[in-house]
């Protein structure tokens, strides 16, 4: 039995389609991350599995039982906000235990499973403390444990680390990982940042425009992304326009900006027509940079193929990695790849760029991918 089972969810708000048609399938046990830009109806989805929210269309099921009518409180699920709103006025043990006071639990029950729960999330010596002596990242733990307490089917997080510094909210992302390793919690967590849903995520649930576009594995989402938006959203890349000049049952030949030509495998009910417009993504740490004598290619028994010649304009040092900008004459393009003193090309201005033509995804006119999966495997 699935966690929760959303069945062509639909939110209208007005004229405003803020969630379309949308299904989805969290399994027991996982933590699902909804990863989108800000305003493509994230929130609304989470609310409407919180009861929140009423669909205009379509259902909710968690745990195997229709809610979509259901109110919220009588639903087995709890929510953290972004915005953590602890009672000010209480302890920290009494806000944590304030869900099972709701429930009746008795007092001396109620203690012992907060205290549980506050040397789970670290804070244990806090728990007389008052919520504004605690640091940002304290209350959120705060905030968890006391979500967690009443023991939900489901937790969801909307984005609950937003307001915290990188390296907290680094800290906090391990510690809530082994959080749900350890309580094998169902999670569903949104948030519009890519690092932070493949730092936890058991499986991505990519949306844009109140759709989701395609979930699965962060591996699988990452290398072989259904859309060209997949593709942009999860990490930065080059789209190069081409148009195609040459096709056979599996593969193209097409011409780019970038004056170079791609010979690109093709998925066989993919293929485009000749004259056809496509676009490629090279994704930096897919290229490598060499030096060159002069920016004259010398090309193979043909047109030179997965290479382009240029000038590097610019190169960015990033700790072990190296991006460099390099102007290919028709437009710049980057590239990232391991910093080797004796590599020779850094204060080199000519150069090459060469690529491996198994690793680049291709997308047709409606920025659906056409490159095979097990060409990138
Ligand atoms: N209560 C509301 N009334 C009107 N519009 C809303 C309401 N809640 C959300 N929206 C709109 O719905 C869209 C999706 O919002 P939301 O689900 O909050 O997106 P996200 O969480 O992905 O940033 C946005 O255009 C937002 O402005
Ligand atoms: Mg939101």
């Amino acid at each position: 039995m699935s966690a929760i089972e959303l069945h062509s969810l639909t939110k209208r708000f007005g004229e405003l389609t803020a969630v379309d048609d949308l299904s989805l399938e969290v399994k027991e046990g996982e933590l699902l991350c909804l990863l989108g830009p800000s305003g493509c109806g994230k929130s609304t989805t989470m609310r409407m599995i919180g009861g929140l929210e009423r669909p205009t269309e379509g259902k909710v099921s968690i745990n195997g039982e229709e809610v979509t009518r259901t109110p919220a409180y009588e639903r087995d699920s709890s929510i953290v906000f972004q915005n953590w709103a602890l009672f000010p006025h209480k302890t920290v043990l009494e806000n944590v235990e304030f869900g099972l006071k709701m429930d009746g639990v008795s007092d001396a029950e109620r203690t012992e499973r907060a205290r549980e729960m506050l040397e789970m999330v670290q804070l244990s010596d806090y728990e007389d403390s008052s919520p504004n002596e605690l640091s940002g990242g304290q209350q959120q733990r705060v905030a968890l444990a006391r979500s967690l307490i009443v023991e939900p089917h489901v937790l969801m997080l909307d984005e609950p680390l937003s307001n915290l510094d990188k390296r907290l909210k680094e800290e906090m992302q391990l510690e809530l990982k082994e959080i749900h390793d350890d309580l094998d919690q169902t999670m569903v967590y949104v948030t519009h940042d890519q690092n932070e849903a493949f730092t936890l995520a058991d499986r991505i649930g990519v949306m844009n425009d109140g759709q989701i576009v395609q979930v699965g594995e962060p591996p699988e989402v990452y290398n072989n992304p259904k859309t060209q938006f997949v593709e942009e959203f999860l990490g930065d890349t080059n789209i190069v326009s081409g148009q195609v000049e040459e096709t056979t049952e599996n593969s193209v030949l097409a011409n780019s900006e970038l004056g170079c030509s791609f010979e690109i495998p093709v998925k066989r009910d993919s293929v485009p027509e000749i004259g056809e417009p496509i676009t490629v993504s090279l994704r930096p740490e897919n290229m490598t940079v060499k030096p060159s004598q002069s920016r004259e290619i010398t090309a193979d028994g043909g047109k030179p193929r997965s290479r382009v010649a240029g000038e590097i304009t610019n190169v960015i040092y990033r700790g072990s990695m190296v991006r460099s900008y390099v102007d290919t004459g028709s437009r710049e393009v980057f590239v990232e790849q391991q910093y080797d003193p004796d590599a020779g090309v850094w204060g080199q201005d000519n150069a090459i760029i060469e690529w491996n033509s198994d690793r680049l995804v291709a997308f047709d006119d409606d920025g659906m991918q056409i490159t095979p999966y097990e060409a990138q495997l």
